[in-house]
């Protein structure tokens, strides 16, 4: 007897997702959800600060924006954990693209109750160590798993690639680079040709730099990246244990942004003086992040020789060179794109399609 050719039942999506944040990045990644790649991922529920939608059989991704206007305002993350419930898939995964620490304080009882978590917000792991530990506990009691590329270089593949080299027995000895897009360009830029000020009001006008180029220039953030980087290589910091030098002079810190943006020529003095007294040395400065052997953090502009691969950027590129017992010689380098809604958004995708792709 011939065997009769049945018809191919379309597969079920493996899992079901939500997504927290509507923003830049999580546009960006409704427009992913959108192609063939997420064919196996079933979105769930969409959420902004104010309102969302639901639904456990499947939001359409490019009508989200639309039915976010017309539904009634009102937000609860318990019925979007209901239509995860709801959707039958066999794994559960809560994306967060926002930058919120409520719902990053959410992500350990998230784990714990076995959602997976994907995030690009560094509230959950770049901030306390006892947040950071908490989520590894949940994780291990949930059977949950957290995906934090996107926290990192936009998703470059830096914490894949330590976290590799960790479980292959190497060891790091010291990790430095340039964390931040905005601080790259402005030391890429700065030969002394124009005032650092001038630089930065280019920046600010290209969407470089935040609104408030205090949150670049301050490093908190580039900090927050370090933290995360050194957890992930075994070291137990917490924020404290960072040194941080922030560019911004102490009279314009606790200013309005208006005053702060008309009084930016007080960065040029210190600045110049710095970049040429590097310069008679033969050397550039970066604002670099710094991790050693022993755990030893340092954010805060360095005098780089020609020859380091932070002196060679370009643009608003970051750049992760990793020194390890088997990468001693020369450093591994990672560069590239370290900030964007599509890198971001694509990095958010690729540990979603991990999720789904686990076995259960
Ligand atoms: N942009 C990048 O290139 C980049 C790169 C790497 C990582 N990240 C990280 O990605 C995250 C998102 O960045 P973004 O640039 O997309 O920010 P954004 O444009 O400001 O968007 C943030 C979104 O989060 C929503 N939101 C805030 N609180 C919420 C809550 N409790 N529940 C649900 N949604 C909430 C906001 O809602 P409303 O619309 O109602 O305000 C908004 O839609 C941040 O943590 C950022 O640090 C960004």
């Amino acid at each position: 007897m011939s065997a009769v050719p049945r018809a191919v039942a379309p597969s079920p999506a493996e899992a079901a997702l939500v997504l927290l944040g509507t923003g830049v990045v999580g546009n960006a990644l409704l427009t992913l959800l959108a192609t063939p790649a997420a064919s196996r991922l079933n979105l769930v529920g969409v959420a902004n600060s104010k309102r969302q939608v639901v639904n456990p059989r499947g939001v359409v991704p490019s009508r989200v924006a639309a039915q976010l206007q017309e539904v009634v305002p009102g937000r609860d993350d318990a019925s979007l954990l209901a239509a995860l419930d709801a959707s039958g898939a066999a794994r559960r995964i809560v994306i967060d693209a926002t930058a919120s620490a409520d719902e990053a304080a959410r992500h350990a009882d998230w784990l714990a109750a076995g959602y997976h978590v994907v995030s690009a917000n560094k509230a959950a792991t770049g901030e306390s160590l006892a947040a950071w530990q908490a989520l590894q506990q949940a994780g291990r009691r949930g059977g949950a798993s957290y995906g934090d590329a996107a926290t990192v270089g936009a998703g470059l593949p830096v914490l894949s690639t330590l976290r590799r080299l960790r479980e292959c027995g190497d060891r790091l000895l010291a990790l430095d680079g340039v964390f931040s897009g905005s601080l790259s360009w402005l030391f890429n830029q700065f030969d002394g040709s124009r005032p650092f000020s001038a630089l930065l009001r280019e920046a600010r006008a290209s969407g470089f730099t935040e609104p408030d180029p205090r949150i670049d220039l301050g490093g908190a953030d580039v900090a927050r990246k370090l933290l995360i980087l050194a957890r992930t290589a075994g070291h137990a910091l917490d924020v404290a244990d960072v040194e941080v030098e922030s560019l911004v002079p102490p009279a314009l810190r606790g200013i309005g942004l208006d005053e702060f943006l008309a009084r930016l020529e007080e960065f040029d003095e210190t600045l110049e003086q710095r970049r040429r007294s590097a310069a008679a040395d033969g050397k550039r400065l970066r604002f670099l992040a710094r991790l050693d052997e022993r755990g030893h953090a340092r954010v805060g502009l360095t005098e780089v020789e020609p020859a380091h691969p932070a002196a060679r950027l370009a643009g608003t590129d970051n750049l992760f060179a990793l020194t390890t017992h088997r990468y001693r010689a020369q450093p591994l380098v990672i560069q590239g794109a370290g900030a964007g809604p599509e890198v971001t958004a694509q990095a958010l995708l690729g540990d979603a399609l991990i999720q789904a792709a686990a076995r259960v």
